[in-house]
């Protein structure tokens, strides 16, 4: 029998719809060559012969996905909040990138960030690296060593950028190309995705370079989208020929279609880059941390989410302080809260089971079917003891993800399987 065909036991709760979730308080979660086969309240015959690992009554749900984060920000988290986004990309996050061409200082500081994930509830990422590109393949090969899985990008930037940190248009087409030329065929998790910082930092002519290796590599997109209002003040000051920021990637074909996109953020995205993202797919990565951090606001996920659209959950650190996507999925219900009271009453806040599907099945579908025990789906589960958060009270399978969601840290997570291979 293939090493990855064995049956998980334990109370299961993962997303049955956007809405709802699906629980058990004692069930038999089946792994048959590395995907789903179903959730099963007794065993079906068929499966007598798989292995059963019993974990008694803890909490088997599918790994958590977090569409975006920045791995060289890792070294200052829970620092440096009290600026807005582009004061604190010049005062804090350039000159901390730009030490990544430090071979030992990259390697060290990549080694704590993957630990971290490795560490955590997260079993998938979307990763922003740096524009250098020996530290960028060492990032990979610590994340494939780990086991997760995971799209990271070398960073892209041509203009606006400290010159201590800036890239020419050539250069960074030229590093960008022996990147990819470096990394062929060398993993197996981990793949490439081309990665304009923003458009503030990337000229037309870097953007139209990069959709000619988009096109001809077929790569993924991931950037920043309408985050903060000088920010969009600016893009608007620098592409004149656009109406709204989310046309400047669309422009060269950058902006979800034939290649996917991640875009970040979009607090601010009106009722035409809206509909261009939900006409070209667009994944969208809400940051309720980095958002409520850096000052920008709350993005309207509810209205997202009534339209069908992809929204996401993303760590964004540093400009969120955790790496955890529970964190995320705490910080979105809480965010649209306030937005719901203090903005917008038209805008329902979230609930629970939604957080958990953007921080599950919703980021999960940008590696495939991943996020969901549903079957067919790659077995991508861990598993959480919540022995030590202690009460008198009896809960649900549902109800015990919930306090996980505020209440859990590290500790809490004591299994983890990716694509069916247990990592521990
Ligand atoms: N926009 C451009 N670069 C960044 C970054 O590193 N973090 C965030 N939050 N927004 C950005
Ligand atoms: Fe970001």
């Amino acid at each position: 029998m293939e090493d990855n065909c064995f049956v998980l036991h334990g109370s299961v709760v993962f997303s049955r719809s956007k809405e709802e979730l699906e629980e058990y308080k004692e069930a038999y979660l089946v792994c048959e060559d590395g995907l789903c086969a179903g959730v099963y309240e007794e065993l079906p015959d068929r499966y007598k012969d798989f292995p059963v690992e019993d974990f008694w009554d803890n909490l088997i749900i599918p790994g958590l996905v977090d569409l975006h984060v920045h791995a060289p920000q890792y070294n200052y988290r829970g620092t440096g909040m009290d600026m807005e986004l582009i004061d604190w990309l010049n005062k804090v996050t350039f000159p901390e990138e730009v030490k990544f061409r430090d071979r030992l200082y990259a390697e060290r500081s990549y080694d704590m960030f993957v630990e971290d994930l490795y560490e955590g509830a997260t079993t998938r990422a979307a990763v922003f690296a740096t524009a250098d590109v020996p530290s960028t393949v060492k990032l990979m090969d610590l994340l494939e060593d780990s086991g997760l899985v995971s799209f990271v990008g070398k960073v892209n930037m041509d203009r606006n950028v400290p010159d201590y940190y800036c890239e020419t248009t050539q250069q960074s087409l030229e590093a960008t190309k022996k990147w990819l030329h470096r990394i062929r065929g060398r993993y197996v998790n981990t793949f490439p995705i081309l990665t304009p910082r923003f458009t503030p930092t990337c000229t037309d002519a870097l953007m139209s370079g990069l959709a000619e290796i988009a096109e001809k590599e077929n790569l993924p997109v991931q950037s920043h989208l309408s985050e903060n209002p000088r920010e969009i003040a600016w893009v608007k000051e620098l592409e004149k020929d656009t109406e709204f920021y989310g046309q400047a990637y669309d422009k060269f074909g950058l902006f979800g279609g034939k290649h996917p996109a991640i875009m970040a953020h979009c607090v601010y995205s009106g009722e035409a880059e809206t509909a261009l993202m939900k006409k070209n797919g667009v994944f969208i990565a809400h940051c309720p941390a980095s958002n409520t951090n850096l000052a920008s606001g709350i993005a309207p996920v509810r209205r997202y989410l009534d339209m069908g659209m992809k929204v996401a959950l993303g760590s964004d650190v540093a400009g969120g302080t955790e790496t955890s996507v529970f964190k995320a999925m705490k910080d979105a219900v809480e965010c649209s809260k306030l937005r719901w009271r203090l903005q917008d009453q038209s805008l329902a806040p979230l609930k629970l089971p939604e957080a958990f599907y953007m921080g599950t099945e919703a980021g999960g579908s940008f590696f495939g079917k991943v996020g969901s025990f549903k079957k067919g789906y790659e077995f991508d589960a861990v598993v959480l003891d919540d022995s030590n958060l202690q009460s008198m009270k009896e809960f649900t399978p549902a109800e015990r993800l919930e306090r996980l969601v505020y209440l859990s840290d590290d500790r809490n997570v004591v299994g983890k399987y990716v694509r069916g291979w247990k990592l521990y």
